[in-house]
């Protein structure tokens, strides 16, 4: 078998502090995702064959998260710096010969791309390559201190002179390197700064003093955003949805007014989808070619089939399932429940726990009465079946293939194929009866008056 030859470690045990949040910085979702999620999926993308994560005492939830997404995770017991964090990790990389990258948690924006001309800068002639930004504001940054392309050292903003200070090329917090020299220079990292730290940043010098050299790589400023506030998330949020909706119209998906459209991380809408405004995707939609998502709709865990036509104000929940072609309207909720080809479910319904056949047309005001206060209920209608508007259907129950439920009904029976079911009261006619009813309404009135 031949050895692995990228790992990459990331650093999550920060205390986060100015998110003022009860949960970890990195679980705080961008496109519904959790941070650290993109890191680790950024990771998959270039293919590493190691990830290990560093985290804080009793950090579980981020370490579970971690572990589903195939990293180790690495308790750092005392956070003491950068370099203290990845020295963490020795033990977790026992055995790995290989490049490594140092990745931080909070950078949900960062993309595969830059990693690899990242590592493309490594090479015969450079053994670390630290990724860097212009910062508008550098305050607060570590600067990279280069001549020419080279880099010499990266100096902490509170360590660093007023020269080094103007320096605009700021540490994106990102470095690649073999993992067996960075662990040999993280050894002889020292902590007297003014941080009283152990930085990850003094291996630059430190590998210049032994005769390495390092090199400086550029990306956006955007995608090194790392989040430390509420604010810088919701930044970040906005960042990527612009990104998400430039990726899917670049892809063919059309938008009405794309920046009112909000999407998730795993969305998927193919190639040919019209979308209106003020749409909402929340986590686990696809959309297939040619369907419509009209305006003010909300899809969660639902498939939209090939030219089906959803909304406006359509609520998809978890389990929605529109096959080819089917119409599901406005003020329609549909959960847990499959819409065959063609079906029709085009005005304020409740559709849950049912299956809907082929054809078949769901009235106004049509509610699957699934749940009793206790257990969950299935309906199950068959085939161009005709339900009326104002129908109630009791679960458990069955409407047999091309059967008819009047209007206003409430079907507590199973109902067999080609049936007609009419449950409903009947209706009396009484000629010459509204002149009666107001006549008394009009004596009462005068009654009320004198007395
Ligand atoms: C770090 C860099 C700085 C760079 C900046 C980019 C160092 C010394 N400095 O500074 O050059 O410009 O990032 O944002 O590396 N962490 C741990 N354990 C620790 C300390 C930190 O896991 O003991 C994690 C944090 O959770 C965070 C990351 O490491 O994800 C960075 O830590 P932070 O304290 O924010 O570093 P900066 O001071 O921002
Ligand atoms: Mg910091």
């Amino acid at each position: 078998m031949t050895e692995p030859k990228l790992a990459v470690v990331i650093l999550a045990a920060g205390q986060g502090t100015r998110m003022k949040s009860s949960i970890p910085k990195v679980l705080h979702p961008v496109g519904n995702r959790p941070m650290v999620q993109h890191v680790l999926d950024v990771a998959d993308g270039i293919g590493a064959a190691q990830k290990v994560i560093v985290v804080a005492p009793g950090d579980k939830e981020v370490e579970k998260l971690a572990e589903a997404h195939g990293a180790v995770a690495v308790v750092q017991e005392h956070q003491r710096g950068t370099g203290h964090a990845v020295a963490a990790t020795e033990g977790a990389l026992a055995g790995f010969d290989g490049t490594l990258l140092v990745l931080f948690g909070d950078t949900p924006l960062l993309t595969a791309a830059t990693l690899k001309a990242l590592l493309a800068c490594m090479g015969k002639d450079a053994s670390i390559a630290a990724l860097g930004f212009r910062a508008g504001d550098p305050t607060g940054y570590g600067r990279m201190v280069c001549d020419g392309d080279r880099l010499l050292a990266i100096v902490e903003h509170k360590d660093a002179t007023r020269e080094e200070r103007s320096i605009d090329l700021c540490f994106a917090g990102i470095l690649a390197v073999d993992a067996k020299m960075l662990f040999d220079l993280l050894r002889r990292v020292k902590n007297q700064n003014a941080q009283g730290e152990f930085y990850l940043t003094d291996v630059i010098a430190l590998a210049r003093g032994i005769g390495l050299s390092s090199r400086p790589a550029e990306g956006s400023a955007e995608e090194m955003m790392g989040v430390n506030t509420q604010a810088q998330l919701a930044e970040a949020e906005a960042a990527y949805q612009t990104r998400r909706r430039a990726e899917l119209m670049e892809a063919g998906v059309s938008f009405a007014a794309p920046e009112t459209v909000f999407l998730s991380a795993d969305t998927v809408i193919e190639q040919g989808v019209r979308i209106g405004p003020y749409v909402v995707f929340a986590p686990g939609v696809k959309v297939l070619g040619g369907a419509e998502i009209k305006a003010f709709s909300h899809l969660e865990g639902a498939v939209v089939g090939k030219g089906a036509v959803v909304g406006p104000f359509a609520r998809l929940r978890p389990g929605a399932n529109l096959q080819e072609d089917v119409h599901v309207g406005n003020f329609v909720e549909v959960k847990n429940t499959i819409l065959e080809r063609g079906a029709k479910a085009n005005h304020l319904s409740y559709l849950g726990d049912a299956r809907v056949g082929a054809g078949t047309n769901i009235g106004a005001g049509t509610i699957t009465c699934n749940y009793d206060g206790f257990g969950k209920y299935r309906t199950d209608i068959g085939k161009n079946v005709f339900v009326g508007s104002n129908t109630a259907l009791v679960a458990p129950v069955k409407l047999g293939n091309d059967s008819i439920v009047a209007a206003g009904s409430v079907i507590t029976k199973d109902v067999e194929a080609g049936a007609l079911a009419i449950a409903r009261g009947q209706q009396e006619i009484r000629p010459g009866g509204a002149e009666r009813v107001r006549a008394k309404a009009k004596a009462r009135k005068r009654t009320r008056k004198k007395g």
